[in-house]
């Protein structure tokens, strides 16, 4: 019953109808390498820009690392057998590119690549469809050492990484993206400085972007010339920007946040250019003198599909007129030459993240990237919430969390209803494990870690998960 007084929250759909997906629709769950896997001197794994950033004072909350994390190098079958048991038809991962060649170049690490072979037989017999990530995040401390994404020369030795581990795993692994959310790796890694390696000059940030979308475009062709049948794709995390209000400087903020967080990908990759708007906004940071001729043909490099990663929405505000206005340098952003513009909270229901919740910006994301980018499948290949759980009894009712899922699978079977090609969605995460800057202070799992004894227990959500994907779809209420 709706109560005049409450009315729902943005983007808590309420529960609805019983609703049924697409056939073959593919449901899974993601992790990635260094947030699980643990094992960080073993196997010849060599240190990526996340150890030394992780074994940096005051860089990630409580000072915690992923040197063990959820120790999923050592209980990898277990945890694979985990998966089976709730039914999941597909499993996102990724490789570290420090395991399987670890100073970022020359010979592969056999030992390292066996790691990931292992894993991968075991997911097929499993029967779940390993869905491969080759970049999340991270790069190999010597490439960063010479200059990281910012520098060009980064890109190539991306595309010899992905030669490797194609000529590994291309016989057993139909899907793979290239890179996991470059936004992140560029503007939080080389702009804000709150991601590894934590440097901040936007400059540094738009190039790193550049480059790391080269790398892809360079990857692409690689392992299209070695494995004809794959298919291969690109996961970017994208927010509907909304502005405050209807004060068209407002509407100018929206614009530049837009232009930085989700067209700065979206027009390169799928469009072979970037937005002219986001060039002239950019004036004051970069002429682009970067970008070389041929980049953007080779960045467009046709794919298959894309991977979307969505968690909320942005609200912003113009810049507050006579606000003391720090030089782009001396001010730390990742919003590079758009660091004034004001982010703006709602009021309405956050996760643990203080993340708004919003449904329908999904719906929103997904038919944007159909309606004016690409016809190409699309997967959301992320969506998910930190919530605080606990366990009582040795059970952990995630409420929360499970409304959080069933209002965006809501959300994406609305999509499709609009006409979106959307063939599946990735659960974030499979399991609690080092969420980045925070460290094991957030929770995203599907299934509870007890990081003292290692012990894994599925959440009501993971239950309720399983149940959807057993049925294709949600049930009504
Ligand atoms: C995304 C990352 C993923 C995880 C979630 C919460 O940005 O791709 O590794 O940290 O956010």
């Amino acid at each position: 019953m709706s109560n005049p007084n409450h009315p729902p929250a943005v983007g808590v759909l309420e529960q609805g109808p019983e609703l049924i997906f697409p056939p073959g629709f593919l449901w899974g769950a993601a992790t990635a390498a260094y947030q699980i896997e643990g094992a960080a001197t073993e196997g010849g794994r060599t240190p990526s820009i996340w150890d030394t950033f992780s074994h940096t004072e005051g860089r990630v909350v409580n000072g915690h690392t992923g040197d063990v994390a959820c120790d999923h190098y050592h209980r990898m079958p277990d945890d694979v057998r985990m998966m089976a048991d709730l039914g999941l038809r597909s499993y996102r991962f990724s490789v570290a590119w420090p395991r399987v060649q670890p100073g970022g170049s020359g010979p592969a690490n056999a030992e390292g690549l066996d790691f990931y072979r292992r894993l991968v037989d075991e997911l097929l017999n499993h029967g779940i469809e390993p869905w491969l990530t080759l970049y999340h995040w991270d790069l190999p401390q010597p490439l960063e050492d010479a200059g990281g994404w910012p520098a060009r020369d980064t890109a190539g030795r991306f595309a010899d990484y992905a030669q490797l581990v194609a000529d590994a795993l291309g016989d057993r692994v139909t899907y793979w993206t290239t890179l996991n959310e470059p936004w992140c790796s560029a503007f939080l890694g080389y702009g804000s400085g709150a991601h590894a390696p934590g440097r901040s000059d936007g400059a540094d940030a738009v190039r790193a972007g550049h480059h790391l979308m080269l790398g892809h475009g360079l990857a692409v062709q690689a392992l299209r010339a070695s494995r004809p049948s794959a298919q291969l794709g690109v996961t970017v995390n994208l927010y509907p920007v909304t502005p405050a209000s209807d004060d068209p400087a407002d509407a100018d903020a929206a614009r530049r946040i837009d232009g930085l967080a989700n067209r700065f990908f979206l027009d390169p990759l799928l469009r072979g250019s970037y937005p002219a708007d986001l060039v002239a906004d950019l004036k004051q940071v970069t002429d682009f003198g970067h970008v070389q001729d041929g980049d953007l043909t080779t960045i467009a490099t046709p794919m298959d599909l894309v991977g979307i990663n969505y968690y909320s929405r942005h609200v912003v505000a113009a810049p507050v007129e006579g606000a003391q206005q720090e030089p782009y340098w001396r001010a730390p952003s990742c919003w590079p030459g758009s660091q004034d513009v004001r982010f703006v909270t709602r009021g309405v229901p956050v996760t643990d993240m203080n993340w708004e919740i919003d449904a329908p910006g999904l719906v929103e994301t997904l038919r944007r990237v159909h309606e004016e980018y690409t016809d190409l499948p699309l997967y959301v290949t992320e969506n998910g919430s930190a919530f605080v759980d606990e366990v009582v009894d040795g059970k952990v009712d995630d409420a929360d969390r499970l409304a959080y899922f069933d209002a965006h699978l809501r959300a994406a079977h609305e999509a499709i209803t609009a006409g979106v090609p959307l063939r599946g969605y990735f659960a974030w995460s499979l399991m609690d494990n080092f969420e980045w800057a925070w460290g094991y202070t957030k929770r995203f799992g599907m299934v509870w870690i007890d990081y003292d004894t290692q012990i894994r227990i599925p959440k009501s959500s993971a239950r309720w998960y399983a149940e959807v994907i057993r049925r294709n779809g949600l049930a009504g209420q």
